[in-house]
């Protein structure tokens, strides 16, 4: 591990089995927060099992008042780890190269929703990508790109299968970034 000064928050909305892995690398990295849009995500449960503070937004977010609570704490690299809310430009003005996203996808292609499993039904290559974030989605300059195997090793696996393939991909890369962007 390089020595850093980045304090990260993670930014999750469902599962949050992204976050449980960076958590469970934090004697490496210093992650003060998992951030939340909904109340209900999983990933917040398991993240105060982990031990760690959270935060739920409440809708609509209000972007300023987190920049605030962000600062207070002294976060400096966001990651947004499963985070299904549109981050405003004007809040990414303050974050500029320290905020990092992961996708489910070798993008450009498939940005947005429901992306591995249009790419898997369309017989695309699956695979998944960090990326920074900038003001359109899915479009900033790529950290890690990794597919899940040759097309025609994909071909011959369900889609559950792939996409438990891609999950485990992501928990590798994940770290990865965190490491690369600190
Ligand atoms: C991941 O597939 C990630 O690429 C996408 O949302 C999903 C979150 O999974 N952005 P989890 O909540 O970390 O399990």
């Amino acid at each position: 591990m390089k020595p850093t000064n980045a304090r990260w928050a993670i930014f999750i909305s469902g599962l949050g089995s992204n976050a449980a892995e960076l958590l469970d690398a934090r004697a490496e990295y210093d992650i003060a927060l998992v951030v939340s849009s909904r109340h209900q995500a999983p990933g917040l449960a398991r993240a105060r099992r982990q031990g760690i503070e959270t935060l739920v937004l409440t809708q609509p977010i209000d972007w300023s008042l987190l920049f605030l609570n962000l600062k207070q704490r002294k976060i400096t690299h966001l990651f947004l780890a499963g985070f299904l809310k549109i981050v405003p430009a004007s809040f990414l003005e303050n974050w500029q190269g320290v905020i990092v996203n992961i996708h489910p996808s070798l993008l450009p292609s498939y940005p947005g929703l429901a992306s591995l499993q249009r790419a898997y039904q369309e017989g695309a290559p699956v695979g998944v990508t960090t990326h920074h974030v900038i003001a359109e989605v899915d479009r900033g300059h790529h950290i890690f790109q990794t597919s899940v195997g040759s097309l025609s090793e994909q071909q011959s696996l369900s889609f559950e299968e792939v996409e438990w393939r891609a999950h485990l991909l992501e928990h590798t890369l994940v770290k990865k970034t965190m490491e690369a962007v600190s």
